[in-house]
């Protein structure tokens, strides 16, 4: 079993009447990329705010590295938190912009030159050195603030939508760099609003919803949770026959959604599931012929969407 590194129970949080986190509780292993995902207002970021010692919880406890984060100095050591925005800091150059957060860390001068030249050389970015801050792309912004968040090599870094706003390639450079920072020992965890966007490189993902983590997981153990209930294709000889097909199974005694394709059924089958072999028998004695039936893979967006609509719960 993997060390733990962060552990909330049942944080909660309220904004006035609004119940913004409601017995928030959540784990992340050393070496984790834990994809905190959950729609806009679900509470993403202030979790993120209360793990980074910015904001104090009404209840519940939250712990890093065996920490209290009511230790604010201590645990201010162990982690780089980047908000979801960038910050104000116009007409600084990227390096006196480093320099900057350097010098709030108390590194000393004489070790800022060497450091912030290595930062710079691993987010790429060296060549933006002298450029204004405002002046960066999106992408570049959000490197120099992972580039910030690393002046103090933090244990945990804490990263609030770096992904959204990005275009495509920027993304990938984004995950590459994310990748680069587990193999040199950090923790990361990095929140979104849309699942897909993280997929690929999160080891583990948390699900929120209203405050609430609602399904904590690898990203196989979700898949895997969501087994059995996914889609079916029925391929028919064209588009003529899927249209008979469709209007076929309307009439069965059970009932489920379906969509044309062309020549292809798509059939989604709900959770309090229609059994497959249902569908096929009731095919074959209406004399329908297929030429191919099979179970189509959710794609994690799908499953996503299922878990969210508190299909699991
Ligand atoms: N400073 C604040 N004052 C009042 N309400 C807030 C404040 N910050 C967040 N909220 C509300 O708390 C809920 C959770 O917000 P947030 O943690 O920002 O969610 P997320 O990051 O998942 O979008 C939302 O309904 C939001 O409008
Ligand atoms: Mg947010």
């Amino acid at each position: 079993m993997s060390e733990i590194l962060v552990e909330t129970k049942n944080l909660s949080k309220s904004y006035g009447k609004l119940k913004a986190l409601n017995n928030m509780s959540m784990t992340l292993y050393k070496g984790d990329i834990y994809g905190f995902i959950g729609p806009n207002g679900a509470g993403k970021s202030t979790t993120f705010k209360i793990l980074s010692t910015i904001l104090i919880p009404d209840t519940g406890t939250a712990t890093i590295n065996g920490i209290s984060i009511t230790r604010g100095s201590e645990v201010r050591g162990l982690i780089g938190y980047m908000p979801d925005s960038f910050g104000v800091y116009d007409d600084m150059t990227v390096y006196q912009y480093l320099d900057f957060f350097a010098a709030a860390y108390f590194i000393p001068s004489k070790k800022r030159k060497s450091l912030i030249h290595d930062i710079l050389e691993l987010t790429d970015l060296t060549f933006k050195r002298d450029a204004m801050v405002q002046s960066l792309s999106r992408g570049m912004q959000q490197r120099l603030g992972l580039s910030r968040v690393l002046i103090h090599d933090p244990k945990l870094l804490i990263l609030d939508e770096p992904a959204s706003g990005l275009d495509p390639r920027a993304r990938i450079e984004f995950r590459e760099l994310l990748k680069e920072l587990v193999k040199m020992g950090k923790t990361i965890l990095i929140s979104s609003h849309i699942l897909s966007e993280l997929s690929e490189i999160c080891t583990r993902v948390g699900i929120v919803e209203q405050g609430k983590l609602i399904y904590e997981g690898s990203r196989s153990e979700i898949e895997e949770k969501l087994l059995g209930y996914g889609r079916i294709i029925v391929e028919l000889k064209d588009a003529e026959a899927a249209v008979h097909c469709q209007a076929v199974l309307k009439k069965a005694p059970f009932k489920i959604e379906m969509v044309i394709y062309d020549y292809k059924l798509n059939i989604s089958i709900s959770k309090d599931g229609t059994d497959l072999d249902d569908i096929i028998r009731y095919l074959f004695e209406h004399d329908i012929k297929i030429k191919a039936f099979y179970k189509s893979k959710l794609s994690l967006e799908d499953a996503f969407m299922n878990i969210t609509e508190g299909k699991l719960a």
